[in-house]
């Protein structure tokens, strides 16, 4: 049990409609999205051994993939994703940009990806956020976990918050607002904020730190905050 029903969820649909204008989509949306990429790759690379493995969690159009293989062209990433579309479109955007050596994909969840042998790094980028916290995150943070050599890099990226709260109260009007400045029109945005209500399962910043230690993570560094989006790298513990 690691996500909801599908890829992505019964609203965020990226077999459907969503998946096909999801980088579009994404670029409008979310605060720092085309330099996030470079930015997180720039903090992981001395982590990185030469030709390290790097697994990619919910791999989506590829933008992960074609960041780390251009910064480092000896690594072997694995691109996992229950979206046979969003794989197809990060095979087909990774071959056009010429980086496709060592690069592997599969369809289906972190827990059909074998445990051994362990990676060296893995990402999981605006996933975590579609996952209900009824078990399903923890699921999903353990499964990667157990896929991780000792010592190795995790990068954790989503959406976060506290609905209610005086932060997620201020942050979340700002981020309708960033949509509108954005170029989204007010039909758009009212469609955005449904699915945003339905399909995202919003977890603190607390919460998140709590269920990435229980799934055996460590030494959390926050390295981006943009409104409600955060990112973190951790260590797999272990030694
Ligand atoms: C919003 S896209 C993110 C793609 C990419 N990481 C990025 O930031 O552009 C979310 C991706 O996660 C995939 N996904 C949804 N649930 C997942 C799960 N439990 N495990 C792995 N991937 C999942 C979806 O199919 C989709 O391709």
């Amino acid at each position: 049990m690691d996500t909801a029903p599908g890829p992505g969820n019964d609203v965020f649909d990226f077999d459907g409609d969503y998946g096909e204008g999801y980088e579009a989509l994404a670029r409008q949306v979310i605060p720092g999205y085309r330099t996030f990429f470079p930015m997180f790759t720039a903090i992981i690379e001395p982590d990185l051994p030469p030709h390290g493995r790097v697994l990619v969690v919910g791999a989506g159009t590829g933008i992960e993939l074609i960041a780390l293989k251009r910064a480092r062209p000896d690594l072997r990433l694995h691109g996992v994703d229950p979206s046979e579309q969003m794989l197809r479109i990060a095979e087909r955007r990774v071959a056009d940009a010429g980086l496709e050596s060592g690069v592997s994909y599969q369809l289906g969840y972190t827990r059909d990806v074998p445990p051994t042998p362990r990676f060296d790094a893995a990402t999981l980028i605006n996933v975590l956020h579609f996952v209900p916290d009824n078990g399903a995150k923890a699921a999903l943070l353990h499964d990667i976990a157990r896929r991780l050599r000792p010592g190795a890099v995790f990068v954790l990226f989503d959406l976060h918050g506290d609905p209610g709260s005086e932060e997620h109260e201020r942050y979340m009007p700002a981020w309708r607002r960033y949509w509108r400045i954005r170029g989204m029109t007010q039909e758009e945005i009212a469609a955005f904020d449904e699915r945003i209500r339905h399909g995202i399962h919003f977890a603190p910043p607390g919460r998140v730190l709590e269920l990435a230690r229980d799934a055996g993570f460590t030494d959390p560094q926050r390295f981006f905050k943009g409104m409600l989006y955060g990112g973190w790298t951790f260590r797999r513990a272990g030694g």
